[in-house]
């Protein structure tokens, strides 16, 4: 089968190489368009082949029309809303994704997120420390947990917010209300998918409860926050901070009105690790081979 690496954030060299020895052991075609600039280049990649393998790059009823042999998208990462789920289900497309692979390295950068605005954005000046304060996670996925472990390492008190007790949250401090967690925790880390229900669902009326100097940090996705509501937050509350690693839209008039109160990564980077590239996309071309080999749709979010 012929099998696209499509990635306009490319992988680290060593993952692109283990995914071309896993698919070539398997009699497999590995074709690559990394650093790609128009969605024409991916429309002309994808006519051939069989499978794809992605990053944030979208796969649109325009890229699945153009994919006439498409069988397996495999988003090689946690969020797939990248991919339109309703298109390829009507040409049965199946659409993976690879679930905890890079989940560590988005954890490692909340963590020096929260650690970079206490210090003032690493400028002089008196800055605070995370031991002792208050951290409440909104999803308790892969990252939450992963999160909360390294919070509660670094001597913080940590505040899960919950729809449903599970098993896995038995040990933490649980909330089921908004209002709790954000009135009460010095950061707030964002851990959920963006979906109809929530997105626009951090705004304003929570992040005003925030006490003095409260921070929320999003490594999830730009969605999720309310930007008008953000905005006006920022504006009554000369303390509040937000670090993110997706942009919003109107990041250039947040970093002029609010300064080193706001912080966005340059390009999302959360899982711009060479270990997360070398899990996540080792993960995708084993999930390709047994897909292909045996049926195996283990990780498929299109059932
Ligand atoms: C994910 O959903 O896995 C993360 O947002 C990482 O996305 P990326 O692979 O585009 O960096």
């Amino acid at each position: 089968m012929k099998v696209l690496l499509a990635t306009e954030k490319p992988f680290a060299a060593e993952a692109v190489s283990g995914i071309r020895d896993i698919l070539e052991e398997a009699g497999h075609e590995l074709v690559l368009l990394e650093k790609y600039k128009t969605k024409e280049e991916l429309l002309a990649a994808v006519a051939d082949v069989d499978a794809m393998i992605i990053r944030s790059d979208k796969v649109t009823a325009e890229v699945v029309e153009a994919a006439k042999q498409l069988k397996l998208v495999v988003r090689a990462g946690a969020g797939y809303d990248n991919v339109d789920l309703k298109a390829c289900t009507e040409r049965k497309i199946v659409v993976m994704n690879t679930p905890g692979q890079n989940s560590n390295a988005v954890a490692e950068l909340a963590i020096g997120m929260m650690i970079y605005m206490s210090r003032n954005c690493f400028n002089p000046g008196t800055g605070s420390e995370l031991s002792g304060k208050k951290l409440g996670i909104i999803g308790f996925g892969n990252i939450g947990q992963l999160i909360a472990k390294k919070a509660v390492a670094l001597g913080m008190d940590v505040i899960i917010k919950t729809d449903e007790i599970k098993e896995k949250h038995q040990r933490w401090n649980m909330t089921f209300s908004f209002d709790k967690l954000y009135s009460s925790c010095d950061f707030i880390s964002i851990n959920i998918p963006a979906t109809p229900m929530t997105k626009g669902s951090v705004k304003y009326e929570y992040l005003v409860q925030m006490p003095k100097g409260g921070c929320l940090i999003n490594t999830a996705r730009k969605e999720l926050i309310c930007e008008e509501g953000l905005m006006q937050a920022l504006t009554e509350r000369p303390d509040l901070k937000y670090a993110t690693d997706i942009a919003p839209e109107c990041i250039n008039e947040l970093k002029e009105k609010f300064g080193n109160r706001v912080f966005a990564t340059p390009k999302k980077m959360g899982a711009e690790t060479s270990e997360a590239n070398i899990n996540a996309g080792l993960a995708a071309a084993h999930q390709i081979v047994k897909y292909f080999e045996i049926g195996c749709v283990k990780f498929q979010v299109n059932k």
